[in-house]
């Protein structure tokens, strides 16, 4: 293989990962979506979630006086209002208002989560990683909520979702099962 040698390399360099949404609220409770690129998952147990925070934006305000947030990952229906969500600011309107989207209540935490996604994770920040343009923001996820028809048990069937991931610019989906861990030739 004929691999070229990338200085300084960034985004364009890497695959895409899962596109969220990470919702939260303000002290006068009007809430508000932020949608995120870049986000993991950094521990199994405790169950930690991840994602990158830009420095100066409005959520990270939010997040920061509540210290928690919801995660919710939206399905290829919702692809239109999460890159809506990733436009505008919650400084100036209300994301849920403007795409007709509903909050829903949380259970645990004071973000609420978003109703029209299929996976709702309800988090609490746990730890800040200080990088640069982006913190790290990690939440220990407390309770989830899933829509039933996407699962089998208690696991998610990703055959039945249409999730969106995403990286440098474009929109993925996620394609087909190639094989089980242990089982690939
Ligand atoms: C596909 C996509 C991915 C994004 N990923 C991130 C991200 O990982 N981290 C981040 O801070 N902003 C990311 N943004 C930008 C924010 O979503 C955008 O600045 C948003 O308007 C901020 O909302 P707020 O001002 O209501 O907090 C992304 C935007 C899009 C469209």
């Amino acid at each position: 293989m004929a691999k070229q040698r990338i200085d300084n390399p960034g985004n364009p360099h890497f695959y895409p990962w899962p596109l969220i949404l990470v919702s939260s609220i303000d002290e006068h409770g009007k809430p508000n979506i932020i949608t995120i690129g870049a986000s993991s998952v950094c521990c199994a147990r405790p169950w930690v979630i991840g994602f990158a925070m830009g420095v100066h934006q409005y959520s990270y305000e939010l997040i920061k006086r509540t210290g928690d947030f919801g995660v919710n990952i939206p399905h290829r229906e919702q692809l239109a209002g999460s890159d809506y969500c990733g436009r505008v600011s919650g400084r100036s309107t209300n994301k849920f208002e403007d795409l007709g989207w509903t909050p829903q209540p949380s259970e645990i935490i004071e973000s609420p989560l978003i109703e029209e996604c299929p996976v709702s994770i309800e988090c609490e920040i746990v730890e800040i990683a200080h990088l640069g343009n982006h913190d790290w923001v990690m939440g220990e996820a407390k309770l989830a909520w899933i829509d039933e028809e996407i699962l089998s048990g208690r696991r998610i069937d990703y055959a039945k979702t249409d999730p969106v991931w995403s990286f440098f610019g474009e929109y993925w989906s996620l394609g087909e099962k190639i094989a089980d861990w242990g089982g690939a030739h």
